[in-house]
C-alpha cells in the first residue's frame, strides 16, 4: 500500500525550523567486532561500508538519547521545552512496550503541554513521523511539534550473529516542525508505503504477544534483529528508488533539482545502487554510515542535523529524504530548506 502523491498536501506549508541529533560516546570498530565474532574489517567495509557505530550505556536508555537531540533541536529553533505541543518518537527499541518512548521524553525535556506517542515504523520511521506532524501543524491542530528518531539498537542485537550484529548502533536524531513563513522554506511533497507481506524479512520475532519471552525460550535470543539480508537488499534498492520519484514528481520537480540526497544509512551498497539508477551525482548524497552504522529510525533524523550543522544544505535548496526498513515500510521526502 502505498500513499497518493496528490494527497500529501497540508493545509498550511510546514518548515523544518531546526535539527538536532545526539550519539553516545562509546565507539564500536570493526577491530573490536573481530574480537567478537568470525568476521573482518575488510568483510564488514566492503560489503557495508561501516567502520565504526556507537553504544549507548547500559543506564541510557532510548527516551535519554532522543531527549538530548531534541535539546539541540529546540535550541536551533528557538522553541521552549514548555511551548512543545506534540512529541513523536519514532523508534522500534523503546524504553518500554508501554507507556511509549515519547513520554519518557516529555518528562526528560519538560514539556507538560506536549501530546506525545511513539510511532513503529523501522528505518522509515523518522519520515513516517515527519508526515504525521506535518500534517498535525499544517491543519492547525498544534502550534508546533517535536519529531525524534530515536534507537538504541544495541540492546536488541544477538552479539554472538554476525549477520546482525556488525550492521547497527545506537543514536539519535530531531527535527522541530512549524508552519512556513513568508519566504522560508517548507516540506513540498511525501509518500509513504507499506508491504505487510514482508514482513518475515526482517523482524524482531521475540518479546510481543505473538511470542513472549519465557523461561523455556530465554536463551534462543528471540528479542533480538533477525535479517534476511540479501532480500532485504533487493527490496531497499526497488523501493527507495520508487520512493524517491514519487517525492520529487510529487513536488513538480526533476531530479536535477535536487541539491542533496539524505538516504537511509544501512549500507553504501544499497545507497550506490538507488543513487545510480537515479542519476544522482555521489557528491550530492550524504553518506556518515561509516561512522555510526544503521541506526534504525534515527538515520535519516541523523544524517539531515549533520548536513544542515555542516552547511551541506544552504536556503532554498530542495533536498530529498528517502528511508527504508522492516514491515516492510518506506518513505520518502521532499524540501525545500
Ligand atoms: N563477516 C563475515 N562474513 C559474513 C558476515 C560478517 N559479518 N555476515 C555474513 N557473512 C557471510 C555469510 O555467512 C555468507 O557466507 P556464505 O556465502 O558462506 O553463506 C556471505 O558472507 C555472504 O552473505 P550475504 O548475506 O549474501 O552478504 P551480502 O552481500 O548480501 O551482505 C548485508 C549482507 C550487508 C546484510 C546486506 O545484505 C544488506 O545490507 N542487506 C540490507 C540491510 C538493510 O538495508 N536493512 C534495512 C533496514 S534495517 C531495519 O529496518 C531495522
Amino acid at each position: 500500500m502505498e500513499s497518493n502523491p496528490n494527497s500529501s498536501q497540508s493545509n498550511t506549508s510546514v518548515r523544518i525550523a531546526g535539527t538536532g541529533s545526539y550519539l553516545p560516546e562509546k565507539i564500536l570498530t570493526n577491530a573490536d567486532l573481530e574480537k567478537m565474532v568470525e568476521t573482518s574489517d575488510d568483510w564488514i567495509t566492503s560489503r557495508t561500508g561501516i567502520r565504526n557505530r556507537r553504544i549507548a550505556r547500559e543506564d541510557e536508555f532510548t527516551s535519554h538519547i532522543a531527549a538530548e537531540a531534541a535539546k539541540n533541536a529546540l535550541e536551533q529553533a528557538g522553541i521552549a521545552a514548555a511551548d512543545v505541543e506534540l512529541i513523536i518518537v519514532a523508534t522500534i527499541t523503546p524504553d518500554t512496550i508501554t507507556p511509549a518512548t515519547a513520554c519518557y521524553v516529555q518528562q526528560h525535556l519538560g514539556c507538560p503541554r506536549a501530546v506525545a506517542f511513539d510511532v513503529s515504523a523501522a528505518c522509515s520511521g523518522f519520515l513516517y513521523a515527519l508526515e504525521i506532524a506535518r500534517h498535525s501543524v499544517g491543519a492547525g491542530a498544534f502550534k508546533n511539534a517535536l519529531i525524534i528518531g530515536a534507537e538504541k539498537l544495541s540492546a536488541y542485537i544477538n552479539w554472538t550473529d554476525r549477520n546482525t550484529c556488525v550492521l547497527f548502533g545506537d543514536g539519535a536524531g530531531a527535527a522541530v516542525l512549524l508552519p512556513a513563513e513568508e519566504g522560508s522554506g517548507k516540506i513540498l511533497s511525501s509518500h509513504l508505503g507499506t508491504d505487510g507481506a514482508q514482513t518475515e524479512l526482517l523482524n524482531i520475532p521475540g518479546g510481543g504477544s505473538a511470542c513472549p519471552i519465557t523461561v523455556e525460550n530465554a536463551d534462543q535470543q528471540l528479542a533480538t534483529l533477525a535479517m534476511q539480508g540479501r532480500e532485504v537488499f533487493k527490496h531497499a534498492v526497488n523501493a527507495m528508488k520508487r520512493a524517491s520519484l514519487h517525492a520529487i514528481e510529487s513536488a513538480g520537480l526533476q531530479i536535477e533539482d535536487i541539491k542533496l540526497v539524505i538516504p537511509h544509512q544501512a549500507n553504501l551498497r544499497i545507497i550506490d545502487a538507488i543513487v545510480d539508477r537515479l542519476g544522482v551525482p555521489k557528491e550530492d548524497v550524504f553518506i556518515n554510515l561509516d561512522k555510526y552504522g544503521n541506526t534504525s529510525a534515527a538515520a535519516v533524523a541523523i544524517a539531515l542535523d549533520e548536513a544542515n550543522r555542516e552547511g551541506r544544505i544552504s536556503k532554498g535548496d530542495k533536498i530529498l529524504l528517502v528511508a527504508f526498513g522492516a514491515g516492510l515500510t518506506w518513505a520518502s521526502a521532499v524540501i525545500e530548506w
